[in-house]
């Protein structure tokens, strides 16, 4: 099992959300947070002509964990329903799921999912 975090812009969440559910993905969480990659935030102009910076930008964390065998493919997905090669698309991350536990049966591993 693996832990895909896919950071993304907010307004993607929806066409990310139903291309995971068309691929057969259930289970998973959304966790709104601020953060910064490469660029640091955004320099942005006022009415004025002021510029004024904005160091951390809102972004939509989606967490779901998956059998290692679908990783790629829904690695795939995300990066397809998310992109529109700008710059702050986001980021993905894929971390290591030693077990997984379902409270009501005690099904463990991938039947837990
Ligand atoms: N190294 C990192 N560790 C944890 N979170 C990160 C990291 N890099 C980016 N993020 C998160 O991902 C979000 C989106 O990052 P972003 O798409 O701007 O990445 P980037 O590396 O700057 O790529 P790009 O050049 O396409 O903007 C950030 O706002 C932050 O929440
Ligand atoms: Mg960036």
């Amino acid at each position: 099992m693996q832990k895909i975090e896919a950071i993304i812009r907010p307004e993607k969440l929806d066409a990310v959300k139903n291309a995971l559910a068309d691929a057969g993905v259930s289970g998973l969480n959304i966790v709104h947070v601020t953060g910064r990659g490469v660029q640091k935030g955004v320099i942005h102009m006022g009415r004025g002509g002021e510029t004024y910076e904005v160091d951390m930008l809102p972004k939509v964390k989606i967490e779901v964990v998956v059998p290692d065998a679908q990783v790629d493919k829904l690695v795939n997905t995300i990066c397809d329903a998310a992109h529109t090669g700008r710059i702050g698309d986001g980021k993905i991350f894929v971390i290591p799921i030693t077990d997984a536990i379902r409270v009501r049966t005690r099904e463990r591993g991938d039947a837990a999912l």
